[in-house]
């Protein structure tokens, strides 16, 4: 595996490649959801490039971006091991020379501030700035990012149809513990105690799932029970919101296609996880 630390160096590098690149994005402390994406870019192109960088142009002024776990070592191990061809490693120097705020930001409009970003407004721009020129300095064919993060794949699949970007979006299945809990980095926020109560969040979801496939129309209903139940277990719930698969506006009664979208602190991390219902009925 190659590994590359500026742009330049990048460019360099991805100038020498031949055939088709998969390019999987991350901020590195890998887990087995990161490697899932990694074993589909395989699949998917004849090289992978991965990138690990931890973005601070998403991270809100309270947010964890100086603690956020960083194990750079581990992750190259991880990645030598499932036989990734290009690794790049950038710092903040590198992506943003003038500092972020003179950087050119990317913004898809409307859907960057609702849910994860209806508090956190610079997030998803952040998000698309950094998808955005990881993208142009790799030239992808495919790229492959986590249905965990559901907005966030609703926001770069409408970033690269609106500007016309010639890449394959893939959105992978969330990995979980045996409890049900969404495998993520910030998990290690947590005891195994409370990983194990933090599944309440999952099952909260699989609770509405089953009330929307048995017919229970009241939506609104619905995600109020739902946050009264996760206020009771302690979560401090931010949004749990029934809505259209494609546009994540709110679902109305019509909507067969559907997404519940979540994000709640529970003790120390903020957690998100989203569960897809699908009401076609089956012929
Ligand atoms: O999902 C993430 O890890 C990040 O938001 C991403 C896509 C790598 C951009 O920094």
């Amino acid at each position: 595996m190659i590994i590359v630390k500026n742009c330049q160096q990048l460019q360099n590098a991805r100038s020498e490649i031949q055939g088709t690149v998969a390019l999987v994005t991350t901020m590195g402390n890998l887990h087995q959801g990161h490697l899932s994406l990694v074993e589909k870019a395989k699949q998917e192109a004849d090289n992978v490039i991965v990138t690990i960088f931890v973005n601070p142009l998403q991270f809100s002024a309270n947010e964890d971006l100086d603690s956020y776990p960083r194990t750079l070592t581990d992750d190259i191990e991880k990645l030598e091991t499932l036989g990734v061809d290009l690794l790049f490693t950038p710092t903040n120097d590198d992506i943003y020379p003038e500092g972020m705020n003179s950087h050119t930001h990317v913004i898809v409009p409307s859907i960057s501030y609702l849910y994860c970003g209806a508090n956190r407004k610079r997030h998803f721009l952040g998000v698309t700035t950094i998808v955005c020129k990881l993208f142009n300095l790799t030239r992808p064919n495919v790229a492959i990012f986590g249905k965990k993060d559901f907005q966030q794949l609703t926001i770069i699949q409408k970033m690269v149809t609106d500007l016309a970007m010639p890449i394959k979006i893939i959105g992978m299945p969330t990995f979980r513990e045996s409890s049900g809990l969404a495998m993520s980095s910030r998990n290690r926020y947590l005891s195994s105690e409370e990983k194990q109560q933090a599944a309440t969040l999952y099952e909260t979801l699989k609770w509405a799932e089953q009330q929307l496939k048995s017919g229970h129309s009241n939506y609104r209903e619905i995600e109020s029970i739902a946050i009264t139940k996760l206020k009771e277990r302690h979560f401090n719930v931010e949004y749990f919101n029934i809505c259209q698969h494609t546009t994540l506006s709110p679902a109305t009664d019509g909507d067969k296609k559907l997404v519940i979208l979540c994000a709640s602190k529970f003790r120390k991390p903020r957690l998100i996880d989203n569960i897809i219902v699908d009401l076609t009925p089956s012929l």
